[in-house]
């Protein structure tokens, strides 16, 4: 059970991330729903009313950073901590490569990576200051494997999930509470 817990899911009004909600509110965690679509006030609404935690919506725009600041000032400011994050917010433009444009490739990037990229860090620094957390981004098939018409998406993908070993690395060993600017520097031999 994940009682007295608080997890924060973006794009969560609706797919995946509200089935990651739900299944945390089954395990009585205080779950934020956190979409750039309104309508993620009412989903949460709809489940706090059968949760045993404390289920609130956050309208919050992954790809700006004031909106990420101002929603993780109101997460602290309403609950005090923050476990668990679970940055879901995602999709992409699916064509083949010579088909995709400029644009298809800058709204994918732009949402994916660096939606991913802004909300981690914004993250990481509440978690350097409380001394704790952990974060889990969603990538897809298309990280690790191409079926086809993924020329964005799964550079996108793949650089999420490059981005989350980088973090993991760079934080692994610090110990927050102690040091909170400590980074951990790792030499690597190619
Ligand atoms: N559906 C699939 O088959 C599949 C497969 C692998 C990976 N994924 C990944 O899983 C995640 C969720 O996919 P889904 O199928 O549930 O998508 P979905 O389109 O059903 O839901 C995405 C949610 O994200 C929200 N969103 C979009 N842009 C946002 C922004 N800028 N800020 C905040 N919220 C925003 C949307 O309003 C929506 O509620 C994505 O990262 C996607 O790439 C999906």
């Amino acid at each position: 059970m994940l009682k007295d817990k608080v997890a924060l899911v973006t794009g969560a009004a609706q797919g995946i991330g509200y089935a990651i909600a739900a299944e945390f509110a089954k395990q009585a965690a205080n779950v934020v729903l956190a979409d750039y679509n309104p309508k993620v006030n009412e989903v949460a609404e709809q489940l706090n009313a059968k949760s045993a935690g404390q289920i609130t919506g956050l309208v919050m725009n992954v790809m700006d950073n004031d909106s990420i600041k101002n929603g993780l000032d109101q997460v602290i400011n309403d609950f005090g901590h923050l476990d668990y994050v679970m940055n879901n917010a995602g999709g992409g433009v699916l064509k083949p490569f010579a088909e995709l444009t400029d644009d298809d490739f800058d709204k994918t990037i732009n949402l994916d990576l660096r939606g991913t990229f802004q909300c981690m860090r914004a993250e990481i620094n509440v978690f350097l200051q409380q001394g704790y957390g952990s974060i889990v981004n969603t990538g897809a098939l298309g990280s690790i494997y191409n079926p086809g018409g993924m020329g964005a998406y799964n550079a996108a993908k793949n650089g999420i999930m490059g981005m989350t070993q980088a973090a993991a690395v760079d934080y692994a060993e610090v110990d927050c509470k102690i040091n909170p600017n400590a980074v951990r520097t790792k030499k690597i031999s190619f």
